[in-house]
């Protein structure tokens, strides 16, 4: 076996779930079919990273962006994730998982919020993995909701601005109770971030695949962790000092 092998599995896999409108009208459906069958995905994935022994599953599910879409398509998807948290809901207490939520969900109709707070608390005793779902969630929402929370209480003299480091940022972020992303992974092709944890991903490997996310299945996500597994991560450092420090 070689050392690769050993590396261990990712604590935390974030993943840009994209692809389902393409999807879909490559089999001549709806959008919505895309992002139902999208659920089914979401389920399957979800339970391989808990049986891998993945601690951390960040899922973008709806960007602060995709709010701009056509307002049927942002019904079916408000729909939709009541309905996925419904259904999924019993399986991850099965499986000792724990959802969480990041993202403006203040958006959200009150009875979706409803039913996502239901659901975390329903799972809140969960000491597997943890499904953080990113819903109505972007980025520069969540950096610049922080740069106001510092700045409020520098203003309030609970902060000294010269003791301000990295490590306050990341505790004033959405995710400050997780470990940053080790590897990120992207379905449907796109080389870019779509504004999904720009800070928390300095030092995340990155996997794309063309596969849409409705057809991503497990062995393609053993790949990629397998992939993950075999690459250098040397943050900043040369690969001299990371084999020495072994
Ligand atoms: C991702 O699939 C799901 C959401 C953004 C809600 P898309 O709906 O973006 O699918 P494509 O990218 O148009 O194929
Ligand atoms: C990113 O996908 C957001 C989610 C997967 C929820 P988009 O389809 O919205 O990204 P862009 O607009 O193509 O960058
Ligand atoms: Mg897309």
């Amino acid at each position: 076996m070689s050392d690769n092998a050993l590396k261990p599995v990712p604590a935390h896999v974030a993943i840009i779930m994209d692809g389902n409108g393409r999807w879909a009208k490559a089999k001549g459906l709806e959008r919505s079919a895309g992002h139902f069958e999208g659920v089914n995905a979401v389920h399957r994935i979800t339970e391989a990273a808990s049986h891998l022994g993945v601690k951390y599953l960040t899922l973008y599910a709806f960007s602060t962006e995709n709010w701009n879409r056509p307002q049927e398509e942002v019904d079916a998807l408000l729909n939709l994730i009541s309905f996925a948290l419904e259904r999924e809901t019993p399986g991850l207490i099965a499986n000792n998982a724990r959802l969480e939520i990041i993202g403006d969900i203040d958006r959200m109709p009150e009875e979706a919020q409803q039913r996502l707070r239901r659901s975390m608390a329903a799972t809140a005793h969960g000491t597997g993995l943890t499904v953080v779902v990113a819903f109505s969630y972007s980025s520069r929402w969540e950096i610049t909701r922080a740069c106001r929370e510092i700045a409020r209480k520098a203003a309030a003299g609970e902060i000294d601005p010269e003791t301000i480091t990295d490590e306050t940022v990341s505790q004033h972020l959405a995710t400050a109770s997780y470990p940053d992303p080790d590897l990120l992974i992207r379905t449907g092709g796109d080389m870019r971030l779509s504004n999904f944890l720009l800070w928390q991903v300095a030092y995340a490997e990155i996997f794309v695949t063309d596969t849409y996310w409705p057809d991503f299945s497990v062995d393609e996500f053993k790949s990629a962790i397998d992939n993950f597994r075999c690459r250098e991560r040397r943050f900043g450092r040369t690969s001299e000092q990371i084999n020495h420090s072994l």
